[in-house]
């Protein structure tokens, strides 16, 4: 088939290059002419594994282009997928300047009858008032409709090669067989392709997103208890995972959700039941817990320095807002870092992909380091903020040898407390107390 995708960032991205790996004819389209010309010559905008050799692969095999030509681009396409941003507004909900925007281009560049699908994550009512504000502009009938993603970042490639779901909001059955045979390649046989109304499908994408949150604020709530009664919350996720109707999946404790997704789509959910004069507490309870789990690590600290932060030396090891990813959008360690830049710290940063957005942000005000054990020359303290993979095996004793101090925390709990108490560390976890560990000191202090 020939699609066009309008928007390159992760969904657009990811969306239009799997499709051209499966055989179709795709042009991936974006104002912004430099990301563009990076993209035609093999320049990926954000680091997502796999990502580049498949954009190198079919922009070699002719099967993926690159335009800034909105009108040109989806002139041959049957399927035109709207992939653009949906940022949070001043009023928490969603900004969908660039949806009507980039609606209105495709309206008035029509020839002839066209398939238009919302990827972007969208309020309910979104897929209504585009088919409305586009039939302003042309006389030439299209359809609308919403195809939400549930790809996540670090895993976009398998994601969408193999969605657990595709929901699809259509008004029309056509529309639906059309999307189908462009989806039916990817969808194993125990898993549905799911027709309903461009109403629903757009709330789905909301409804999942805020009980996946839900879950973690409520482990983070959890977590904080089972620290303040000595239970440890790995036994506890345990003890319960195992009952079927709770399972194990997104109950890890930490330092909160981050990301371009989570935060941005629960406050917008609030704000879609307040403009219709519901409450939503739930929702503002998960928001609330969740801005104040991304302080823990700073309160941690804080309470083990008892003489303060003034001058002292913190390592940072994980910045991005989840492994695999140089995404710092929400990134709790960021919450971390603005905080201890407060007190006077200095800090001294690692992660294996985010550093380059990092010292965007921040510029000279933290020490920037390639390796993991580089951090922590010097360091009065730890701090993992983010699990990626290579911190979970590390030289101890490389590390007791660095630290001017041995004391660490853990906000992902990568480590186990006992044995670090044993390795002669002082820890902090995340709901977890170990005898002898720096929770179990601060406590009896
Ligand atoms: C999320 C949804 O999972 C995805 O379906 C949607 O399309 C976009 O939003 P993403 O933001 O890429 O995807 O990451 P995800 O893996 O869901 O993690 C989000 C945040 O939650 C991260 O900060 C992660 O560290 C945190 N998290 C996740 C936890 O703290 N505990 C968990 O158990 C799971």
């Amino acid at each position: 088939m020939k699609i066009a995708v309008i928007g390159t960032g992760y969904v657009g991205l990811v969306q239009g290059t799997c499709l051209a790996e499966s055989g179709n004819d795709v042009v991936c389209i974006d104002k912004i002419a430099a990301k563009i010309e990076g993209l035609k010559q093999g320049k990926i905008p954000i680091y997502e594994p796999g990502l580049a050799e498949l954009v190198h692969r079919n922009t070699r095999d002719g099967r993926l282009t690159f335009s800034t030509d909105l009108a040109a681009g989806i002139a041959d396409a049957e399927i035109i997928f709207v992939a653009v941003g949906t940022p949070q507004a001043d009023h928490g909900g969603a900004d969908l300047s660039g949806v009507w925007a980039v609606g209105k281009q495709i309206a008035e560049s029509l020839t002839e009858p066209k398939v238009i699908v919302i990827k972007s994550t969208v309020p309910v009512g979104t897929n209504a008032e585009l088919a409305r504000r586009m039939a302003e502009s042309t006389t030439i009938p299209f359809d609308v409709a919403n195809n939400p993603e549930f790809l996540k970042e670090g895993a976009a490639i398998e994601d969408f090669n193999k969605p657990d779901r595709v929901v699809v909001g259509v008004r029309r059955p056509e529309v639906a067989e059309t999307l189908h045979e462009l989806y039916a390649p990817f969808l194993r046989t125990d898993r549905p392709f799911l027709v309903m109304s461009p109403e629903s499908a757009e709330m789905t994408k909301y409804v999942a997103n805020c009980l996946l949150a839900t879950k973690i604020s409520f482990i983070n709530e959890m977590a904080n208890l089972c620290e303040a009664y000595k239970a440890d919350v790995n036994d506890v996720r345990r003890g319960i995972g195992h009952d079927q109707r709770i399972g194990f999946h997104f109950l890890h404790p930490g330092v909160g959700y981050g990301g371009s997704c989570f935060p941005k789509d629960i406050r917008a959910v609030i704000h879609m039941a307040q403009s219709r004069g519901l409450p939503a507490r739930m929702m503002e309870a998960v928001d609330e817990v969740n801005e104040a789990q991304k302080e823990v690590l700073h309160s941690k600290l804080a309470s083990h320095f008892k003489d303060g932060l003034r001058g002292k030396t913190i390592a940072v090891w994980g910045l991005a807002f989840k492994p695999r990813t140089d995404d710092v959008r929400e990134a709790p360690a960021l919450v971390l870092i603005d905080a201890l830049l407060r007190d006077g710290a200095h800090i001294r940063v690692h992660d294996p992909e985010a550093i380059a957005n990092v010292r965007d942000l921040y510029g000279d005000k933290l020490t920037y380091c390639d390796r993991p054990y580089g951090a922590l020359e010097e360091a009065d303290a730890l701090v993992i903020a983010t699990e990626w993979n290579e911190f979970r095996n590390p030289d101890f004793d490389v590390m007791i040898r660095l630290l001017r101090s041995p004391v660490v925390f853990d906000g992902r709990n990568v480590f186990d407390p006992e044995r670090m108490a044993e390795l002669g560390f002082t820890y902090y976890g995340i709901g977890r107390v170990a005898p002898g560990s720096g929770a179990e000191a601060d406590r009896q202090a």
